[in-house]
């Protein structure tokens, strides 16, 4: 039986708290023995959680890799904007990594983590989730066994919520570009790399997109409306009130998503929530941020051998985060909803059901992405164990290909043309 896996967690807020839970349920296999946060709140919660000595909880990730290495990898889970400094210099001093998505939030920064973990020689698995979920593993599996014969057309949309974009992408931390990035890379890097992983190692040629900021903008505040949602004598006709979103539920006793989002440090309840929501950014208007990333986004791609993929991303929907997908063979159709794929065999007429076991662990929360996040923490800690990276589903170069391709499609959308793919490389 092997040690465990001695891990250090960079960034210990929604994602580092989710991962490192792997460490509750498998003490055999993984250890948390660091945290690197500024947030006094967020090392407390991870010493009483993992009893992590105090010499290493650090504000400041730095400290880590000055002193003796002491751990064998690490979880690289901060803000957009701060995932390349610490990549490579963690890389740099030999820890595996698993590192959040985006990458990173430029083509270059990108490609220096990439090549720093090639020189060093240390794995590392991007946080792209969907790629270890069941169904797209199956869907996966079922295209490269041929059974819709040769791909043609991949038809994705991702719905994501009109109450998740209006917490995350108007009020929260991914509303502005120069603070996270544009919303194609921050919420659907992973439906373009899901998009690259079916076209099955065909590249992609020619891309283009088309997408706007709509609604969440002042032209559209009703007459009447504060600027704070607890001020607001017109809140209760606004489906985007703050305090729907998060009053009202912790009023219930839910303390979940997002509402545990906006009371920084401290432990969510009406009156944190309600302060939280007086003073903090949780409580504005929506309609009066400094919100410019795109809530409706399409991005058209060519692939070689004449396949072709339509991608649309947009926040005004009922469901949250739910992805729907029909892929187009020329001897079949395949299809996925809600962990259901659907295969028509064009010569039969019939159609099978394939429905993927979600192993959703409770301790990962609701749904873990359907259980996804559990797998993925799995595989990397699995790889590591074992020195395996072929465990690693998410690795530097396929993440690293999905990620210059959104890099790409935001390109022609702000250039507004048809962008060639350099076909090189
Ligand atoms: N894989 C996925 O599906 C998925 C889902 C959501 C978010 N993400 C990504 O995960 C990352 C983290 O998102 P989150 O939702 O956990 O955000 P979060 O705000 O909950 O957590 C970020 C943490 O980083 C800490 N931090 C800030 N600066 C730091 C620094 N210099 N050093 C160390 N820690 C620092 C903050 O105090 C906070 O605790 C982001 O890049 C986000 O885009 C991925």
């Amino acid at each position: 039986m092997s040690p465990p896996v001695r891990i250090i967690v960079v960034g210990a807020g929604c994602r580092g708290s989710i991962y490192s839970r792997y460490a509750i349920i498998h003490p055999d296999r993984v250890q948390v023995v660091g945290v690197a946060d500024p947030s006094k709140f967020a090392r407390t919660k991870f010493r009483q959680l993992y009893n992590i000595a105090d010499e290493n909880l650090c504000e400041d990730w730095h400290t880590f890799v000055q002193r003796d290495k002491c751990a064998d990898a690490v979880l690289i889970c901060t803000p957009d904007q701060l995932h390349k400094e610490p990549a490579v210099a963690f890389a740099k001093k030999g820890f595996h990594i698993l590192l959040e998505k985006p990458m990173a939030t430029t083509v270059e920064d990108c490609l220096e983590i990439v090549k720093t973990c090639s020189q060093n020689g240390v794995m590392l698995c991007v946080g792209h989730v969907l790629r270890y979920h069941p169904s797209i593993c199956k869907i996966k599996e079922l295209l490269d066994s041929g059974v819709i014969g040769d791909v043609i057309h991949i038809q994705h949309l991702e719905q994501i919520g009109s109450n998740h974009f209006a917490h995350s992408y108007v009020r929260g931390n991914w509303r502005n570009e120069a603070e996270s990035s544009c919303s194609l890379l921050a919420k659907s890097c992973h439906d373009i790399d899901l998009i690259h992983h079916w076209a099955g190692g065909r590249k992609c040629l020619k891309v283009t997109s088309f997408g706007f900021v709509s609604h969440f903008s002042k032209n559209h505040k009703p007459t009447g409306a504060a600027n704070r949602c607890l001020d607001c004598s017109v809140e209760d006709t606004c489906p985007y009130s703050a305090s729907k979103i998060y009053l009202n539920p912790v009023k219930q006793g839910y303390t979940g998503w997002p509402v545990s989002i906006i009371c920084h440090s401290a432990a969510p309840d009406i009156e944190t929530v309600t302060e939280a929501l007086k003073t903090g950014p949780y409580g504005r208007c929506v309609y009066e941020c400094d919100n410019d990333v795109c809530s409706n986004q399409v991005v058209n791609m060519e692939f070689e051998g004449g396949l072709t993929a339509a991608f649309s991303m947009v926040a005004f929907t009922k469901e949250l985060c739910v992805r729907r997908t029909t892929i187009y063979g020329s001897m079949g159709e395949l299809s996925l909803l809600n962990n259901e794929v659907r295969v028509f065999d064009f010569l039969t007429q019939k159609t099978t059901k394939h429905v993927a076991a979600v192993n959703a662990r409770e301790e990962f929360g609701l749904t873990g992405h359907g259980g996804a996040d559990y797998l993925l923490i799995d595989s990397f800690i699995s790889a590591v164990t074992n020195n395996d990276p072929s465990l690693i589903i998410s690795d530097a170069e396929e993440s690293l290909k999905s990620h210059l391709l959104v890099f790409e499609a935001e390109r022609s959308r702000r250039e507004d043309r048809v962008i060639h793919l350099d076909q090189s490389g």
